[in-house]
């Protein structure tokens, strides 16, 4: 077999076979097959997708190149809830209460921030003493006491991906349907849990900037879930501006601990009573989306979910007192208010643009050796929709140096849009 071969076979828009698929994958992982074939061949399937067959191959093969991670000796059904990506998601915290006090358990891993969006890894880490699992054991361990199992993304999992999304990065093959599903699947097989729960982000603050593109990602890994008879939920969700109000890691956990105690913005409660009333349905807890949501409401208001997140930040090293007292958590030294210039209805609030504000004051990486400033953000006082008058506040800054406050303020000016008509409220 030869890889020029194949990859003219995929530029001709035939379908390879498993065992072609299997030769230029084993061929790149055993450097026989060079970057610039991989590259054309990234290339070809771009242009010419990929069949369900080829699919599976592809994403099995990913999957298998690295640690299969399955958790002995946990009784509770484990859920792995994957988001693609957005400003101001602080989900997995949240999630972390309500899914214990249901008696759901977490098993994940998840990555740190790099660009507009925030990692969960780094908003955790805003809580001094903060320590993930570093093993098998230990996850099996947190995740039997809390209920609460997260991890920190390895190199040992689906080491293959790492080496394609690398190659695709820099050959303009990021935005293919069937290599995305195939990346993200790859590594949620990787790590067992009984359902899977994928929160596809549409807007333009995600990586999906269009809804089409949105569902039809979601099919392909509904599909590839199907093919490894896999437990897959799919939602899609609003990322046209930030989710909830905070963005910026402490800040982020004040809100999402605030939404616990049944203080949280509209949209973003919704999206938690959302993604755990699917859990609910998963499990079987729960026999429609209707009904999970109104358990989660009650379930809020039983106190029980601040107990458990308490519980959970003790066992991770972190003070379980700072679900009380905020004080407890890095917090910038000042703050300054960004006011409307003009009066009418939010037409739009650009999550990029607000999530690169709140990078630029630190609470992000622009490269990986960036430190990060826990601290400094963003909140929001305005979403879409909301009536402002001119000199009333949008969103309030909380920095520590002033060195990027300019820019931030840029950033912030460009991602707010005023209009006169009224606009549909999507809080
Ligand atoms: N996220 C991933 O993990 N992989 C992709 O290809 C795109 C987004």
């Amino acid at each position: 077999m030869r890889a020029v071969d194949l990859i003219q076979k995929k530029r001709d828009g035939k379908t390879l076979t498993e065992e072609e698929i299997n030769f230029l994958l084993d061929g790149y992982l055993d450097k026989s097959i060079p970057d610039y074939q991989m590259s054309a061949f990234l290339m070809a399937t771009y242009f010419n997708g990929m069949e369900k067959d080829e699919l599976k191959t592809f994403t099995g093969k990913m999957m298998n190149s690295g640690d299969l991670i399955k958790f002995d000796g946990i009784d509770k059904f484990l859920i792995d809830k994957h988001s693609t990506g957005g400003v101001g998601d602080k989900t997995t915290i949240a999630l972390a209460g309500l899914f214990a006090s249901f008696d759901i358990g977490t098993a994940k891993l998840s990555g740190r921030g790099l660009g507009h969006t925030g990692g969960t890894i780094d908003k955790f880490e805003s809580i001094k003493g903060f320590n993930f699992p570093q093993t098998k054991e230990r996850m099996v361990e947190v995740i039997n006491k809390t209920g609460t199992g997260i991890m920190g993304a390895s190199d040992k999992v689906v080491p293959l991906d790492k080496q394609i999304y690398a190659l695709r990065d820099v050959t303009g093959t990021v935005m293919s349907i069937p290599l995305i599903a195939s990346s993200i699947m790859s590594k949620k097989l990787a790590v067992y849990a009984d359902g899977i729960i994928l929160d596809v982000k549409v807007g333009s603050g995600a990586f999906m900037k269009d809804l089409d593109m949105a569902r039809d990602l979601a099919k392909t890994m509904l599909q590839i879930g199907d093919s490894f008879d896999r437990k897959v939920v799919t939602v899609l969700t609003d990322m046209d501006q930030p989710l909830g109000l905070a963005v910026g890691n402490s800040l982020e956990v004040i809100e999402a601990i605030e939404t616990l105690k049944g203080n949280g913005p509209a949209d973003f409660t919704e999206l938690v009573e959302t993604l755990v009333a699917v859990a609910l349905q998963i499990k079987g807890d729960a026999a429609t989306i209707e009904e999970g949501k109104a358990m989660v409401n009650e379930m809020i208001k039983s106190g029980k979910p601040v107990e458990m997140l308490k519980e959970f930040i003790g066992e991770y090293g972190g003070d379980p007192r700072l679900v009380d007292d905020y004080s407890l958590l890095p917090m910038a030294q000042n703050m300054i208010e960004f006011k409307a210039e003009n009066s009418g209805y939010i037409g739009k609030i650009e999550a990029e643009e607000v999530g690169k504000s709140a990078m630029v004051l630190g609470a992000g990486r622009a490269t990986k050796e960036d430190l990060i400033n826990h601290g400094v953000g963003v909140v929001l006082t305005k979403k879409i929709g909301d009536r402002v008058e001119a000199g009333e506040v949008l969103a309030k800054i909380y920095f520590d140096e002033d060195i990027n406050l300019e820019s931030s303020i840029r950033l912030l000016d460009g991602a707010f849009e005023i209009v006169s008509d009224k606009v549909e409220d999507r809080n």
